[in-house]
């Protein structure tokens, strides 16, 4: 029988990945957070969602963001798209700080949030026109969008004819038509099946590699934030903090068949510990939010399928 390799750790590079990181590092700045807090009021007193936040991200540079449910992951990217007001600290993109929405900083939902009412080309041109384009530069540069993410076909066709995929290749369009500087995105492909997800994983660094764009991008997923990643940011619940901000030793470009390899299996031995620390599982039943679900048996006790 073969002895198991032993998986070199997470924190190792190749010479390749580490002059990319270096080359990565000594771009511009383009988001910068400085000790961001956020409280809410409950009633209960104060929940701190999150606490002494900071981190930043380099001109193209995709970061993901992970972490057990309710560590404040949705509460940051609302706050970094402008949607919410931090408690305290900063957020800065291209060294202003953010104060309320800005069309430097698109976003992608896991909801469908495309307008029902108008075509796929009109849902792209809609934040063009808002920003006073003109209806003819906004068609032309809608249907650019459009053809690159592969939906020049659909332009006329209303967002209920097409499928899931289909519908967040058009947000992404529609937010990167206003040329952002940075793309936020809140768990994107959330609602997508394995397979059409793999397929936007793909797709996605596809456009992101051919554009001027920083992604920041949060998932449950810890294979989908390998596969994505330059850096991931690790955060903990209660209250929502920083574990750690890991270079992921992945090599670029991507494709599936790494997701076997040792530096890939390494990185996800790591999130494992961090977002699954083996006390925490030991010692509670709690799902990650702490929520215990209360079982109640609603079938006879002799009538065991186990
Ligand atoms: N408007 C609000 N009022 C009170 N508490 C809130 C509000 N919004 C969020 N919270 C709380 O803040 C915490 C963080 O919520 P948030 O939605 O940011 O978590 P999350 O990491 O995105 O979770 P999930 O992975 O389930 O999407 C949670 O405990 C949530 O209950
Ligand atoms: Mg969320």
């Amino acid at each position: 029988m073969l002895n198991p390799q032993p998986v070199p750790s997470y924190l190792l590079q190749s010479d390749a990945v580490r002059a990319r990181f270096d080359r990565l590092k000594a771009r511009n700045v383009i988001l910068d957070v400085r000790d961001l807090g956020k409280r809410f009021p409950t009633a209960h007193g104060e929940h701190v969602a999150l606490d002494g936040v900071s981190f930043q991200t380099h001109r193209r540079e995709f970061v993901c963001v992970i972490g057990p449910s309710g560590c404040g992951k949705s509460t940051l990217i609302r706050i970094l798209a402008g949607l919410e007001r931090q408690t305290s600290g900063d957020v800065l993109i291209d060294g202003k700080p953010v104060d309320g929405p800005g069309a430097e900083r698109g976003m992608v939902f896991q909801g469908y949030t495309l307008f029902p009412w108008l075509t796929v080309k009109k849902n792209v041109m809609f934040g063009l026109k808002m920003n006073g384009l003109g209806r003819t530069q906004a068609e032309r540069e809608a249907l650019q969008w459009l053809d690159l993410v592969g939906l020049t076909k659909f332009a006329d066709v209303y967002p209920h004819q097409l499928s899931g995929g289909m519908k967040q290749r058009v947000a992404i369009a529609r937010a990167l038509a206003n040329r952002p500087r940075i793309l936020l995105m809140d768990e994107p492909f959330g609602a997508l099946d394995a397979q059409t997800r793999a397929k936007m994983q793909t797709h996605l660094l596809d456009i992101w590699r051919n554009i001027d764009v920083t992604v920041l991008f949060i998932t449950h997923d810890l294979d989908e934030a390998i596969f994505l990643a330059d850096r991931i940011l690790v955060l903990k619940a209660n209250p929502g903090e920083v574990q750690e901000l890991i270079e992921v030793p992945v090599p670029r470009p991507r494709d599936y068949a790494q997701t076997t390899s040792a530096e890939f299996i390494a990185t996800r031995a790591r999130l494992e510990a961090l977002i699954h620390p083996p006390a925490a599982t030991g010692q509670t039943d709690d799902g990650d939010d702490g929520v215990k679900p209360h079982m109640v048996r609603m079938t006879d006790v002799s009538d065991n399928v186990e």
